[in-house]
């Protein structure tokens, strides 16, 4: 018998599909035309992450870091993974109008490939089609690596600037295969193809202060968001605080110097973990979160990076007592 699933959008609005027991929520949700935000489909990626508020389930398998055993405790669950076994009240971390969007699949040339550092590549693509693509900045593409099947997943790092032009910041691992590709081969004009935009991390409304917290390459989704809001201006103020390990992982910063400049009540702190660091401001992302940043709660957080700074930031905001009114976070997950 099938059961009831009440799908709660973030926008307020409900939706109810039937789910049959041998099918998964998210493939019901589909099936009956709700998009909810997806990926892997094979509970490796957290792209489908959804709070079940009540009901009987049951999970499949997936890995932890799409879904760490304190979340799913918390009654956090994998909608790819999730198979009703009762009616259940679903809350989606997405817009009702972001879950019906279909994902696009779009070839552009390489525009430039630019080694920020050692450790740190600037990616940018070029089609006019890139104009169609709707994304909101946050937002990722899953990017094929040439020659291959196999892609990885991207944060768009801009706002599709004139003649259809997007940016993207990329750490270099090394043996990586997309990292090898951009490092070796990426030539300009090279054919890439795009498919996207997917995830529900991306910048909502702005109603109160917000909290911007970035690892790495984890930056790109906020240089975007921060595109949009030097475009559109914020009535509240903005904070950022940038951690990265070692000295050659700082990048970007002329454009964060620049965003201050444009943004009249941004403001940010770019930390080094690294103890053999020549920069002044030192330590992890959680030492440079003050108080004041967390305005009693009434602020909303965005997070993203690395899983293990993800996690570790998420555990310090969660014991320092105060409960943001909204908290959003992405994991930079390898896909292999
Ligand atoms: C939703 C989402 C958005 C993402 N957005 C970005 C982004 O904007 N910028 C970005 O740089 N990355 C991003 N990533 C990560 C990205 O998709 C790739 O995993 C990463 O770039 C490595 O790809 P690769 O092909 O070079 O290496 P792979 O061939 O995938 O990996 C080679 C080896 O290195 C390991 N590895 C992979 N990544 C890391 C790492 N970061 N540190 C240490 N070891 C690693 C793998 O486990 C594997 O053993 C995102 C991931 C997700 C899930
Ligand atoms: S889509 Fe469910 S974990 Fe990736």
């Amino acid at each position: 018998m099938p059961h009831q699933i009440a799908l709660r959008f973030e926008d307020g609005l409900t939706r109810f599909i039937e789910a049959n027991p041998n099918e998964t929520v998210a493939d019901a949700a589909y099936r009956q035309g709700v998009n909810i935000p997806l990926d892997c489909r094979d509970g490796a990626c957290g792209t489908c992450k959804c709070h079940a508020e009540s009901g009987k389930y049951e999970m499949g398998e997936y890995i932890e870091d799409a879904l760490s055993e304190d979340e799913a405790a918390r009654g956090y669950v994998l909608t790819c993974q999730m198979r009703a076994r009762g009616n259940c009240v679903v809350q989606v971390p997405a817009s009702s109008a972001v879950c019906r969007t279909q994902r696009a699949v779009l070839e552009a040339a390489v525009g430039e490939v630019r080694q920020l550092s050692p450790s740190t590549i600037s990616l940018t693509l070029r089609d006019e089609s890139l104009g169609k693509l709707a994304f909101l900045p946050g937002q990722y593409v899953n990017l094929q690596v040439p020659g291959t099947d196999q892609t990885r997943a991207y944060s768009f790092s801009s706002l599709v600037r004139e003649g259809g032009e997007v940016s993207f910041l990329i750490r270099n691992v090394p043996g990586g295969l997309m990292s090898g590709f951009l490092t070796g081969q990426a030539r300009p004009g090279d054919r890439m193809t795009l498919t996207g935009p997917l995830g529900s991390f991306y910048l909502r409304e702005i109603e109160r202060p917000l909290l911007l917290l970035a690892g790495g390459t984890g930056l790109a989704p906020f240089t975007a968001m921060l595109e949009k809001i030097a475009a559109e201006g914020s009535p509240h103020p903005l904070h950022l605080v940038y951690g990265v390990t070692t000295d050659a992982d700082l990048v970007e910063m002329d454009r964060l110097e620049d965003f201050a400049a444009r943004i009249p009540n941004f403001t940010f702190a770019a930390c080094v973990a690294s103890p053999e660091s020549a920069w002044p401001r030192k330590g992890y992302v959680t030492h440079h979160i003050e108080p004041a940043h967390l305005y009693d709660g009434e602020v909303d957080v965005y997070l993203c990076g690395p899983p293990p700074m993800v996690e570790a930031v998420s555990r310090f905001i969660r014991e320092c007592g105060v409960k943001p009114a909204s908290f959003h976070y992405e994991k930079f997950a390898a896909s292999a």
